[in-house]
């Protein structure tokens, strides 16, 4: 057992209730904290009777506490599909800048470990290949997308600000695209949707040509990632997420395969901004985590559309 109570912000959502029975199995108490603003309720109702397993409904932009001592706090709050922080672009900045000074304030409140779930999308459309963590980035600060690629840089500038300040003891993870049962099928991301029209014999809608690339890492090997990643003592940031590149129009004939669909591909309108491509360098993580993805394209992609053929509860 690694830590006795950790709290979850977003934990109600696709990686945090992924990360909340993680935790559990290994005995760890969680309080998971959500809004559920972009939750499924679903996703943590095999949990609640878990012991150790507190769900609390809050909006982590107000100051938050918890009644125990806490020695870890995953920051994963944050609206995170385009679909869903275009419809919430202030709530994304707010949960960016005001939730994370909150799950900040508690961390050193209880002198607990607090690890912020950054994004690849701190690196914007790169101009630097593959992206390892030393490259800057290049957002549009005004663009659509950058409510959330802002949110989660000045996140970033505040925990590492606050380690330097306070001494909190802070890691930030930069997270590339994670897939896996449990993404709402209508969250606008490239897997579920792809399996979704699969499934319903629909054409696969592939935005632009689809030859830009994406790094997509299944889940169980993100929430390792991210567990290396809270036990140990690196503030980082830390890129988790899997250097095999795919072209959207790859991933896309992958699920028709494996879902045995009959379905063909329809080239829609790229989304203004969108990356064309998208690669992590995980030296950092290899070398001081001892982490690197472990499944298979092939192997993640079966499982999760076996749980969209037949979702079972958490
Ligand atoms: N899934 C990915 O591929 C990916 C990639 C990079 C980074 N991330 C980061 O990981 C985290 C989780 O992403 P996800 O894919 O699980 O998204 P998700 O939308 O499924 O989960 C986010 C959760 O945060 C909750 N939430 C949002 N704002 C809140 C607030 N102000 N107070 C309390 N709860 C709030 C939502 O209700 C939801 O349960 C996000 O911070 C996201 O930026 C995810």
């Amino acid at each position: 057992m690694r830590f006795r109570h950790a709290v979850v912000t977003g934990g109600a959502g696709f990686l945090g209730s992924h990360l909340c029975a993680a935790l559990l199995a290994e005995g760890t108490a969680v309080t998971c904290i959500d809004d559920m603003c972009t939750a499924d309720p679903a996703n943590v109702a095999g949990l609640l009777d878990q012991p150790g397993f507190t769900l609390r409904h809050a909006d982590v932009c107000e100051p938050f506490d918890v009644s125990r001592p806490a020695d870890l706090v995953l920051h994963f709050a944050s609206p995170a599909s385009p679909a869903d922080y275009l419809r919430l672009p202030l709530h994304t900045l707010e949960t960016g800048s005001l939730g994370t000074r909150n799950a900040l304030a508690l961390a050193r409140a209880h002198g607990a470990r607090m690890v912020l779930a950054s994004t690849s999308e701190v690196y914007g459309d790169p101009q630097q290949h593959p992206q390892s963590e030393t490259y800057w980035g290049h957002v549009n600060p005004v663009g659509p997308r950058s409510v959330y690629d802002e949110a989660k840089r000045f996140a970033e500038a505040l925990t590492t600000a606050e380690a330097g300040v306070h001494g909190t003891d802070t890691g930030i993870v930069r997270l590339f695209n994670t897939y896996g049962p449990r993404m709402r099928d209508h969250d606008g991301r490239a897997v579920p949707t792809f399996i979704r029209q699969a499934l319903a014999g629909e054409p696969l809608t592939v935005t632009g040509d689809g030859r830009q690339t994406r790094s997509l890492t299944y889940v169980d090997d993100t929430v390792a990632g991210v567990l290396a990643m809270a036990a140990s003592d690196l503030r980082g940031p830390v890129n988790i997420g899997n250097p095999r590149e795919m072209t959207m129009l790859e991933l896309a004939d992958l699920v028709i395969r494996l879902t045995g669909s009959d379905s063909g591909v329809r080239l829609v309108e790229r989304p203004t901004d969108d990356p064309t491509v998208r690669c992590p360098d995980i030296t950092l993580a290899r070398g001081k985590l001892q982490w690197e993805p472990r499944t298979p394209a092939e192997e993640g992609l079966a499982s999760t559309i076996a749980w969209y053929r037949e979702p079972v509860a958490a």
